[in-house]
């Protein structure tokens, strides 16, 4: 049976597009179990429903600061475990994990980050890094622990930060990066975890 991953975002979902892609060409091998947004009109569930994968919005809740209230960690965790999932994969989720979802899928949950990690960690990182002026910038791929964009640093992408770049044009060539970097390190981690180590 191929392994199950699960995947959270609120966003358009072109990470998960990226790796539906990976799986139909077979270069990732695996099964998308279950896709969940906090956001009930994110383009991702759109994307989960066109390509027939099960997809459902959670309400989050109405705290504020990005927490997901109780009741959504639970329904997610359950949720999670009923599709039978063996690694969590955030793809542009804009709600932070915590408590009892963040103990369940602890060592089986990936993010994505858009900046060379620990460097540039919050929201619109691309942005950060031009107008820090950096030559450079480019995506990470990482484990899940409690506190913002942290954990384990798994890969890197790196892509060049020329004159004339502006925001939108340095997010554009990071994603191309993140497009391929993200199913290669799942399947990578999805190996890892088969073997038991
Ligand atoms: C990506 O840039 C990722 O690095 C960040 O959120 C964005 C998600 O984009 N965590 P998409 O929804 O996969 O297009």
């Amino acid at each position: 049976m191929k392994p199950k991953i699960g995947v959270l975002g609120s966003g358009k979902g072109s990470n998960l597009a990226a790796v539906c892609r990976k799986i139909e060409t077979g270069e990732l091998d695996a099964e998308i179990g279950l896709v969940i947004s906090d956001v009930k009109d994110a383009g991702i569930l759109q994307l989960a429903r066109d390509q027939g994968v099960p997809a459902m919005w959670v309400d989050p809740g109405s705290q504020k600061g990005g927490r997901l209230s109780d009741a959504a960690i639970m329904e997610i965790t359950g949720q999670l475990k009923n599709a039978g999932v063996e690694l969590v994969v955030l793809a542009g989720f804009m709600k932070i994990v915590r408590g009892e979802l963040l103990e369940t899928f602890s060592g089986r949950m990936v993010n994505i980050h858009p900046s060379l990690l620990p460097k540039y960690k919050g929201l619109a990182a691309w942005k950060q890094a031009l107008e820090a002026g950096e030559s450079e910038a480019g995506c990470t791929v990482h484990f899940v622990a409690a506190g913002v964009d942290s954990g384990e640093i798994i890969e890197q992408a790196r892509v060049p930060i020329f004159d004339g770049d502006t925001a939108d044009t340095v997010h554009a060539r990071i994603q191309q990066q993140e497009h391929e970097l993200y199913s290669r390190v799942i399947g990578e981690v999805l190996r890892r975890l088969r073997a038991g180590n």
